[in-house]
């Protein structure tokens, strides 16, 4: 990026990629074929027929030039509060290379005009038109048990040597997490702690009050449900915490024992029906904050949130649903017995078997599923009749999508098209 002071615009004949000071790649096989100053800003023409419009402000706020944005840092050093409150734009152009070059009207008398530039690609994946916006939306894929389903496998399946050895593999099982909510990888080496191995393929785990990682096993003196053998309700961990846990891995040490199947269910999908069944209870629990705990000798972590939340356009967020850790509802007398009523309506469509998978895991497998979305549950299992014994930890959404963000950033700088992780 250069930044121009004189009066003229250079005619710009290079049709390589302008450095935005951004490590991700934004190729396009768009070209920008006009562009024009119009109600305080630009008004640009791509060559499919899209037309995007830049406010003056959001094209002065993310000019990167070396002024502009750290070289190195490549953070941004412009000063919105020390700009003009009115930015004014004198010219903007199309460069011969198809980019976008904007020269800015002089903040201050006798200054010399700020001169920008801005890459095709790069404006092109931030546009905020409508269209451009709506065309970028990440929308989760929904399943259920009755053929709303990825694939006939039910659960997205990855092997372990692809996901461990190979950029493409990791991306696969990232990938599945991140639209499915849900993936099983096979075929590890059953040992103990392979769970961590894999995890570190992404980055740290996320640690809580239950260590690094866990073991899920019968224990004499449990601290919580899941270290008994009894039936485990469909849950999500950690409801207790201001912010749970992203996704869960749990891998498959041994499941010798009588019982013991795992229950996956899509929590946004139970809740659409919800949703549409009794608007009521939805609205109550998708408002309504409900308590949860979690005590033990070590500690006491409480925190109030609605058991579904949803984004300010009404689309899902999260869902909290864990009967263990629900604390004392604490609640305006005439919103008590609704709530109870809308708890029972929801937990219905979870246990409904329309919405449950069942997998078995055998030893060697390990599921990765989304805490945020999909609850877990398990069946009973007699551990006189054999050895059951999974392992646990979690990791959380920043570095997951960090790491499918950086696989695509060196897919690119190899030359390959792009897939297009958020
Ligand atoms: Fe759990």
């Amino acid at each position: 990026m250069l930044t121009m002071t004189g009066s003229e615009i250079p005619s710009d004949t290079r049709a390589e990629a302008i450095d935005m000071r951004d490590l991700a790649a934004y190729p396009t096989d768009r070209r920008i074929v006009g562009a024009r100053c119009e109600e305080g800003g630009v008004i640009v023409d791509w060559d499919d027929g899209r037309q995007s419009r830049f406010h003056a402000v959001w094209l002065r706020d993310n000019c990167a030039c070396s002024a502009c944005r750290h070289p190195q840092a490549m953070e941004r050093q412009f000063l919105l509060i020390d700009a003009p409150e009115r930015i004014t734009i004198q010219e903007a152009q199309t460069t011969l290379g198809g980019h976008l070059l904007v020269r800015f009207g002089a903040e201050r008398p006798g200054d010399a005009p700020h001169v920008s530039r801005f890459d095709a690609g790069w404006l092109r994946h931030h546009c905020y038109s409508d269209w451009a916006r709506a065309e970028r939306a990440w929308h989760p894929r929904s399943w259920n048990a009755l053929g709303n389903s990825p694939g006939t496998a039910l659960i997205p399946t990855v092997e372990y040597k692809a996901v461990m050895e190979t950029d493409a593999g990791l991306a696969e099982w990232l990938t599945a997490m991140r639209d499915w909510g849900v993936v099983l990888l096979r075929n590890a080496p059953a040992e103990p702690g392979e769970g961590l191995r894999i995890a570190g393929r992404v980055g740290p785990v996320r640690p809580t009050n239950f260590g690094t990682s866990y073991d899920v096993v019968s224990m004499p003196n449990p601290n919580a449900s899941a270290y008994t053998p009894i039936g485990l309700e469909p849950h999500t961990d950690l409801a207790n915490w201001r912010w749970p846990p992203d996704f869960q891995l749990l891998f498959c040490v041994a499941n010798e024992a009588e019982g013991g199947g795992s229950i996956l269910v899509d929590g946004f999908s139970a809740a659409e029906e919800l949703r549409r069944c009794d608007p009521e209870a939805f609205d109550l629990l998708s408002t309504q904050p409900i308590d949860f705990r979690f005590q033990d000798e070590t500690c006491d972590i409480r925190h109030r949130a609605p058991a579904i939340e949803l984004d300010h356009a009404g689309a899902f967020k999260s869902i909290r649903f864990n009967n263990w850790l629900r604390a004392a509802l604490d609640l305006p007398e005439a919103k008590v017995e609704p709530t109870y009523r809308a708890l029972r309506t929801l937990w219905g469509y979870l246990r409904d078997p329309r919405f449950q998978l069942r997998p078995r895991l055998a030893a060697g497998e390990m599921l990765a599923f989304d805490n945020a979305r999909v609850l877990h549950g398990r069946e009973p299992f007699d551990p006189n009749t054999g050895r059951r014994h999974l392992q646990g930890c979690y990791l959380d959404r920043d570095l997951v999508l960090s790491r499918l963000r950086l696989l695509e950033r060196r897919r690119m700088s190899e030359g390959e098209p792009k897939s297009g992780p958020r």
